[in-house]
């Protein structure tokens, strides 16, 4: 594989829940991959930091299995492994009490970055960001990374970005939404911005609507207690489908700078209108052919959580009245698939009759799985007969493009993990914008706990409930199908 690395400085990386599921299933591999592409600087050390008593060289095998299992380690020798795992350290934290923090502060090193990665629940956010203030664990190169959920509501998001301002300038807050760190999202942005084609046509005289579908296979599994209290609306549309829309619909911004792209986003989630609760549908899986049920899953009889949401936006501005952004995302679809159509609307006038035929272009670019941009272009059917009209994507798949030897598909993280070290805050979300989402949101959720609405049931391995595709039907329009 080719891998186009930046170097990056020396530097120290703490991970606060440094044996939990996150830290084992994608930090570490993480690290580990860029690790393997020559990225990580010799003097480069991670140390593991959580409640569990164990020694350094415990922690080791303990990531180093995590490796076998979750890195994707295709050509990767024993001493990569070794090596890799003589960089690791670890260091028994208690995050509400006074036990490890003076062992972890010395062994931090001088005069380099310094990130921390709070991969633990919000709850500890701010007990942890006090005690590196108290022993000395903080300073101008520190840099501390934030895990989702960022707040339940944007009353607990106030009180943690509060909490953080207190001991760290903005410039030092990375609120992580890995969806931005996607290969094919930071693309949407190479293609608007990058070509003169899209961008005079980006707007609601030329664009009918927008569909963003962000459908899994996957249920709640392991996760019901989180889950049960956050459902679709919180755990997905807040961070990432909001993220998607901002940047699908945004202005230009100046520059690929932190704040011109996050102000441009921020314009956008404020320009949001309500949803109406007829814009709405939410649906909750039902069990069957030995699958377990949302409720059972997430051990609540009576869950009335979402594990489905389709939804229309609106957005108030010059732009996109008119236009309005469909979105979807559910757990136990038919496919995992996730995508993002852009829908134009039709020629003004077909000079080849009724009966060729008419079609829109669509331009879908797809996140996963087979990372792609798709242009749907219309042409004449082949052959005599007159002039039937059809349609064929303009098919622009990255790996058959571009050769799947050449391009380094980095896993979201090993991208932010390295923008964090970099200083590069462009993909990370700030304080404003993740209260401006959750402006929008409570109010969507309160109305349903006011109406005391209950989501509709829907089959595993379908497309969720059917009234979600009433709500294109009486629109005149419908979802794409979820395909792999
Ligand atoms: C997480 C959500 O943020 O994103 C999960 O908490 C979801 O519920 C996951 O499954 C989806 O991420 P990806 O990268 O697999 O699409």
């Amino acid at each position: 594989m080719v891998s186009r690395t930046i170097p990056v400085e020396a530097f120290d990386l703490v991970i606060f829940g440094g044996t939990g599921d996150l830290a084992r299933r994608k930090i570490l591999p993480s690290l580990f991959h860029r690790f393997c592409a020559g990225q990580m600087p010799e003097g480069a050390r991670i140390i593991g930091a959580a409640r569990t008593e164990q020694d350094a060289a415990t922690y080791r095998e303990f990531i180093g299995a995590a490796l076998h299992e979750f890195a994707d380690a295709q050509g990767v020798k024993k001493a990569d492994y070794d090596t890799f795992l003589a960089q690791i350290d670890y260091v028994h934290v208690d995050a509400l009490g006074t036990e490890g923090w003076d062992e972890l502060a010395g062994k931090l090193g001088r005069g380099v970055i310094q990130a921390f990665y709070f991969s633990v629940g919000p709850s500890l956010f701010e007990a942890l960001a006090e005690r590196m203030h108290k022993y000395g664990l903080a300073g101008e190169l520190t840099r501390i990374v934030v895990e989702k959920p960022f707040g339940h509501d944007l009353a607990s998001a106030k009180a943690l970005n509060k909490a953080l301002s207190l001991h760290f300038d903005e410039s030092q807050i990375y609120r992580i939404d890995h969806y931005l760190g996607k290969e094919t999202v930071q693309n949407l942005m190479a293609v608007r911005f990058g070509n003169m084609l899209f961008e005079p046509l980006w707007n609601s005289q030329y664009i009918d609507h927008i569909q963003i579908t962000v459908a899994e296979t996957v249920g709640v599994g392991g996760r019901g207690e989180y889950y049960d209290r956050a459902g679709a609306m919180r755990d997905m549309v807040q961070n990432h489908l909001m993220q998607l829309l901002c940047l699908i619909a945004m202005e230009p911004p100046a520059k690929f700078e932190p704040d011109s792209v996050r102000d441009e986003k921020l314009k956008v989630i404020r320009a949001l209108e309500p949803v109406a609760p007829e814009e709405m549908v939410r649906g909750q899986y039902a069990g069957g052919e030995g699958l377990a049920s949302y409720a059972e899953d997430a051990g609540n009889a009576k869950s009335r959580t979402e594990s489905f949401i389709a939804m229309k936006a609106h957005i108030s501005n010059w732009r996109w009245a008119g236009t309005p952004f469909y979105l979807r995302t559910g757990k136990r679809l038919k496919n995992r698939a996730s995508e993002i159509a852009v829908v134009f609307k039709d020629t003004p006038h077909s000079i080849f009759g009724d009966e060729a035929g008419r079609h829109r272009n669509i331009l879908t670019i797809r996140l996963q799985p087979n990372e792609g941009i798709e242009l749907g272009v219309t042409i004449k059917e082949p052959g005599p007969g007159g002039m039937r009209l059809i349609d064929v994507p303009l098919d622009m798949s990255f790996a058959d493009a571009l050769g799947s030897d050449n391009i380094d598909v980095a896993d979201a993280y090993e991208r932010l993990i390295m923008d964090v070290i970099r200083g590069n805050q462009t993909l990370f979300m700030r304080d404003d914008e993740v209260e401006a989402a959750w402006a929008w949101t409570d109010p969507i959720i309160e109305g349903w706990q006011e109406r005391g609405d209950r989501p509709l049931p829907y089959d595993s391995g379908s497309a969720g409930p059917t009234d979600a595709l009433m709500l294109m039907h009486q629109d005149g329009r419908r979802w794409r199908e979820i395909r792999k």
